[in-house]
This record gives structure tokens, C-alpha cells and sequence, in this order.
């Protein structure tokens, strides 16, 4: 409970307080920044032991992309209300943004405090703690939030990150929304694996000793080996070294159970990895593309093209950060957009015809039927 709703010290807001928070509030909706931030601050200081008017002007700032300013903002609702839990994570993030390691720790502890159980807060700290350095410590937030979310394979200390561990946040959401549909002895396929954990969640979580999860990189990182080496799984998994667009097309199209797509997030290369991982998968097979909502990428214009695209193939299993689907036919059919500042500047048809190329190629038939209507 934070100090606002127990009513110590800040008092309750008064009318006038609330109208002009109000106000600001709907300005922020509007998109009206300047304007939020002036009614923002008439409100703060009028009341100024109340942390609400400065989360308002924090997102103002946010929205527009300061984050100087926006730090100071939530950095001062988190000192007025240190439990206010989004205060301190968004201050956090906001000096993550300027790489101010240290007052970004300060923010993300008192964000961790505020609320123990927040995978996302913990996942930002450990990623705080890596680059300030102290790798130990965020192997110790890493191995706790893994135990806290009932994985326990990364107690293991052998395991260990130094890269963010931002895999965290999705198991949750994969155990309602994937688990389902993957039998023990599947067949799963990951482009980017980076230093293995979400290799290692697949091979210790969706399958037994009968399935297998090929995890392909362009990269083959020693933290990947020895992880997998320290895990006691290495028999499950088979590694592909090469860039995904040459070695996905290369394997056996329509027989995965599950494809994550989470390699080079640029919106070529990710509609390139999601015609091949659509062809991979097989009939009723899952498909998960990763940072589809990521704000700081253009992932989403790659995938919703590839979802113009093959739009009448899938049925749609889940949509936020990441956007999972399943493939319903056994032959997929391709709609081009019509969208002709797409299709010449993307070279979305190249894309699609290559990857059908070297289809034909590994399967020596047919898959893919074109429908330019
Ligand atoms: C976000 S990381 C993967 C994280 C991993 N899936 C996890 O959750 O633990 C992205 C990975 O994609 C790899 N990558 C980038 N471009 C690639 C490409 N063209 N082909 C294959 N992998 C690629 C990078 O080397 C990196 O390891």
C-alpha cells in the first residue's frame, strides 16, 4: 500500500488538485505534451508532497522520447512515493536509456522492493547489474526470478548470462498460450539463440528425452556451449551455425510442432525468417515471433506484411509484445499486398520467392500456391 492510499504526509489530493490532473491526464491522451506538462506541474505545485502530477509529467516526457527529463520526473514521484512500483521502474528505464547504471540500480532495487514479484522489474535489474559489470550478482537475479517463475534448471550455476535475460518475461505467457499445443516428443525450431536460455526453457520445459529443439545462430557463442554442456540436455538439442536465411529454408519444411523467430529483428529479415519459419512449421504447428511490439524496432512492419501476406494460413493465438500464431493449412497460399510502396521497396515477392526456391529445393515439391488477386 503507498503512502497516498495509507494518507500519511501527502494528505488527500484536493479538488482543484484532481481537476487539474484531470486535465493534464487528458492532455497526455490527446498526445497534447506541452499542454499535459503545463497542467502537470500547476498540479504539483499546489500539492507538492503528492507523486501523482509528476508520473503524468514522466510520460509526457516519455512519449516524447526525453528521457533526461523524464528520469528526473519519475525519479522524484519515486522519492515522494518510494512503493509507488512504476515510478521507480520507469525512472529506472529512463536512466538505463542514458546509461546511468547507477541510478538506474538505485530505481530498479527500490522497483524490486516496491513489488518482489515482478519478473520484468527483476529482468531490467539483472540487465542493470551486467552493465555495471556485476555478473554475479545478476546471475543471482537471473537464478532467483528463473525459481520464481518454477524453473529451476538455471540454479545450475554453471549457467550463466551475461547478456539480458529478457527470455524471463515470456514464460509465463508460453505455458498458457504454447505449452498446450507442443507433445513431449516435438519438434521445435529457434532462429537466434544466443547464449541458450530460451534453448534451454524449450529443451527443459516443452519436451522430454524424445523431442528435440534445433537452435540455430549466426554466431556460436562459447557462453551457448558451455551452458548447454552444464545443463546435462545437450542430447535434445542440435545447433546450426549460419545466418537463418540460408540454413532454415535448408531443413525439412512442414515438420516442426513450434518455431520461435527471434534472430535479426530487422523488418526484412524478420518477414525472410517468418516465411521459412511458417514453412518449417507443420500443420497445427506454432509460430512465435519475438519483439513484434518492441518500440524501438521496426520488426512489426516485417511481420504484419508477412501477416498480409499469409493472413488465410494461421489463426491468431496471441498478440503483445510477442505475436503467436498457428499454422492451420498443410499447403499455405500467399496473398501479395496492395500496398505497392511495400512490395517495391521491401522486395517482399523476392523474399517470398526465394524462400520458395530453396523450398523446392530441400523438398522437391510444392508448397506454396500464389494468389496476386
Ligand atoms: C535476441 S537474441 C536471441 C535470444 C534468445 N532467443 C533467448 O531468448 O535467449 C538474437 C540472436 O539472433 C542472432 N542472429 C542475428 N541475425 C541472425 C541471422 N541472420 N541468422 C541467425 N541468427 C541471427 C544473434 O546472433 C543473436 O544471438
Amino acid at each position: 500500500m503507498d503512502r497516498e492510499t495509507l494518507g500519511v504526509e501527502t494528505g488527500a489530493p484536493t479538488a482543484d488538485t484532481l481537476a487539474m490532473l484531470e486535465r493534464a491526464e487528458g492532455f497526455l491522451r490527446k498526445g497534447e505534451y506541452a499542454e499535459c506538462i503545463e497542467a502537470a506541474s500547476q498540479a504539483a505545485i499546489s500539492m507538492p508532497n503528492y507523486f501523482r502530477p509528476h508520473v503524468t509529467i514522466g510520460l509526457a516526457w516519455w512519449r516524447q522520447g526525453d528521457m533526461l527529463n523524464a528520469a528526473e520526473s519519475f525519479a522524484t514521484s519515486a522519492l515522494l512515493n518510494p512503493r509507488h512500483f512504476d515510478s521507480c521502474l520507469y525512472a529506472g528505464r529512463a536512466y538505463m536509456a542514458q546509461s546511468n547504471y547507477q541510478a538506474a540500480r538505485k530505481m530498479f532495487e527500490a522497483a524490486t522492493n516496491a513489488d518482489r514479484h515482478s519478473t520484468s522489474c527483476r529482468v531490467w535489474l539483472a540487465h542493470c547489474l551486467q552493465s555495471l559489470g556485476d555478473f554475479d550478482e545478476a546471475n543471482n537475479i537471473i537464478h532467483s526470478t528463473a525459481a520464481q517463475l518454477d524453473w529451476m534448471l538455471p540454479k545450475n550455476k554453471r549457467i550463466s548470462f551475461q547478456h539480458a535475460p529478457w527470455f524471463l518475461n515470456h514464460i509465463q505467457i508460453w505455458r498458457d498460450k504454447i505449452q498446450p499445443y507442443i507433445p513431449k516428443n516435438g519438434k521445435l525450431l529457434e532462429i537466434g539463440s544466443m547464449e541458450a536460455m530460451s534453448t534451454l526453457w524449450m529443451a527443459s520445459e516443452l519436451i522430454d528425452s524424445h523431442g528435440i529443439v534445433v537452435s540455430a545462430d549466426i554466431a556460436y557463442r562459447d557462453s551457448y556451449a558451455s551452458n548447454i554442456r552444464a545443463s546435462g540436455l545437450r542430447e535434445r538439442i542440435i545447433s546450426i551455425v549460419g545466418s537463418s536465411v540460408i540454413t532454415i529454408p535448408l531443413l525439412l519444411a512442414g515438420s516442426f510442432d513450434f518455431v520461435y523467430v527471434d534472430g535479426d529483428h530487422s523488418p526484412e529479415m524478420a518477414f525472410a525468417d517468418g516465411v521459412n519459419a511458417l514453412l518449417a512449421a507443420k500443420q497445427g504447428g506454432i509460430v512465435c515471433f519475438d519483439d513484434y511490439k518492441n518500440q524501438n524496432q521496426d520488426t512489426a512492419l516485417g511481420v504484419d506484411t508477412l501477416v498480409q501476406c499469409f493472413g488465410q494460413n494461421i489463426d491468431f493465438i496471441h498478440e503483445g509484445y510477442q505475436l503467436i500464431v498457428r499454422r492451420k493449412s498443410d499447403s499455405l497460399v500467399v496473398d501479395f499486398p496492395n500496398n505497392p510502396k511495400l512490395a517495391s521497396n521491401m522486395q517482399w515477392r523476392e523474399a517470398i520467392e526465394r524462400s520458395r526456391v530453396q523450398d523446392f529445393s530441400a523438398l522437391g515439391s510444392g508448397q506454396l500456391a500464389f494468389s496476386d488477386g
